[in-house]
């Protein structure tokens, strides 16, 4: 059973500058709870108990919003707004939450290589802190725990892509004579040229790992971006190990991506009981 998560969320969100120079783009808010809260609970819910979150610097207000806040949880139930201490109290029940610092952003696969010793030699699950997803009938990170459970082995949580969008991604290339929807890999490439992409099957922020990445974490090269990449290190583990992956059944947003964010507000929206009939008749005005 994974009963550790991981969740990079250190990097400098360059996309979505100036706001991430003093806001972490994990912490951006669909309405009125963050990002990685959403990240976080997912994991909770698919059983996993420990979650260290890769943090940096400038991103202690991460560390804050899952810490209590003694203060206002004090002031609230003296004017007893119990429905609001509530809120404040009840983030991210149900599991410890550690967390590291990534000293310097030398790419995802240097922020995973910092979990080793909080993993412990177990396998383990990959979010990573940008990527929300709502899974059709169970977490996203439950499919994936699932498929683990079967084979034993690292499973790549993947979607396919337009041809296009390849080169945005870490793309899977299957072995010869698969039927899905588990998929033996025989490689997985970063960010390929459009070009020469092998297939359209993309890593989608969602991984289970077994500790072996870490051989390969320790001594992998730049890559793509000149950042040290979490693919790379996944494609020379294959040497070694076999690696699936499995298209994660459900809807993603890349919430690093401007156009993703502001659908999953207004999908988020409109599941809000207190929100859903102005807002959709906000959109239908909109669309006049
Ligand atoms: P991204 O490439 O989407 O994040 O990495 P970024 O670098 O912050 O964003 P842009 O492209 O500049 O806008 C995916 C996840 O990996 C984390 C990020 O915080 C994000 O959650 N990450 C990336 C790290 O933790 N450390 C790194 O060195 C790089």
């Amino acid at each position: 059973m994974i009963k550790k998560a991981v969740i990079p969320a250190a990097g400098y969100g360059t996309r979505f500058l100036p706001i991430t120079k003093a806001l972490p783009k994990e912490l951006l808010p669909i309405i009125d709870h963050p990002t990685i809260e959403y990240i976080v609970s997912e994991a909770i819910d698919a059983g996993i108990t420990d979650i260290l979150l890769i943090v940096s610097a400038n991103k202690n207000a991460i560390i804050d919003y899952f810490d209590y806040n003694m203060e206002l949880e004090t002031i609230l139930l003296s004017k007893n707004r119990h429905y609001e201490y509530g809120l404040v109290r009840n983030i991210a029940v149900g599991a410890n939450i550690h967390y590291i610092r990534q000293r310097e952003q030398l790419g995802l696969g240097h922020a995973v290589l910092q979990a080793e010793t909080f993993v412990n030699g177990e396998p383990f699950a990959v979010l990573l802190g940008d990527d929300m997803y709502v899974g059709k009938d169970k977490p996203a990170i439950k499919q994936l725990v699932d498929v683990f459970e079967k084979v034993n082995a690292s499973v790549l949580g993947t979607m396919e892509v337009e041809l296009k969008n390849t080169s945005k991604y870490g793309i899977c290339i299957p072995m010869e004579n698969q039927k899905g929807p588990i998929i033996e890999l025989k490689g997985v490439i970063e960010k390929p040229k459009v070009e020469e992409a092998p297939s359209r099957s993309a890593i989608g922020g969602r991984y289970i790992l077994t500790p072996t990445i870490f051989e390969y974490l320790r001594n992998q090269p730049k890559g793509a971006g000149n950042e040290i990449q979490l693919t790379d290190a996944i494609l020379r583990m294959m040497g070694k190990e076999k690696v699936y992956s499995y298209d994660i059944q459900g809807k993603r947003y890349d919430v690093g991506n401007k156009i993703d964010y502001i659908e999953a507000i207004l999908d988020f929206g409109l599941q809000k009981e207190e929100l859903k009939e102005e807002l959709q008749k906000l959109i239908n005005s909109k669309s006049k």
